[in-house]
């Protein structure tokens, strides 16, 4: 299968936004690990590996149809945050942004009529969804459980639970 150079660049560029992520959260699990949170750090250890497994499948279809991926820099993450609910807020701006980059890839293949990139990129779709739904769902837990230190320590029982949680099948 062939695909244009334009969709080569997106999915390549799409290599480096995931690997970015995945670097971004591996920091944030380090922050919540030193500052005492560590179910948010155990959430965010699972969420930097989730990044991961999204970033070594567009490596695997750009290889598997010769297109050749390109395995890129990535800069240095912010390594520190004022509060947990700060980080939540950085992490939903980032999958935000990640939808954003997919939804054109979407269009791109749309414009281009290339259809197994289409289908490719509907796994990725339905994951921002459920990515962005998931870090709303925990902000909107501030409002619900407090921002002191008894409503922080029950925020962070729950992704401790979420990081305990089988992952499902991708
Ligand atoms: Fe792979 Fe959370 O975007």
């Amino acid at each position: 299968m062939k695909i244009s150079p334009k969709m080569k660049k997106a999915l390549n560029d799409q290599i480096a936004l995931e690997s970015s992520a995945a670097n971004s959260y591996l920091a944030m699990a380090s922050w919540c690990e030193v500052t005492g949170y560590q179910g948010a750090a155990d959430f965010f250890y699972a969420q930097s590996d989730e990044e991961k497994t999204h970033m070594l499948k567009i490596v695997h279809y750009l290889n598997d149809i010769g297109a050749v991926a390109t395995i890129p820099a990535i800069k240095a993450p912010v390594s520190s945050y004022k509060s947990l609910e700060g980080l939540i807020k950085t992490a939903l701006k980032n999958e935000q942004a990640v939808t954003k980059a997919i939804h054109k890839m979407v269009e791109i293949a749309q414009k281009e009529k290339d259809h197994g990139t289409y289908a490719f990129l509907e796994w990725f779709v339905n994951e921002q969804v459920q990515e962005e739904t998931k870090f709303e769902t925990i902000l909107q837990k501030f409002d619900l459980l407090g921002r002191d230190k008894l409503g922080i320590n029950e925020i962070d029982k729950v992704l401790a639970a979420d990081a305990a949680a089988p992952e499902p099948a991708a």
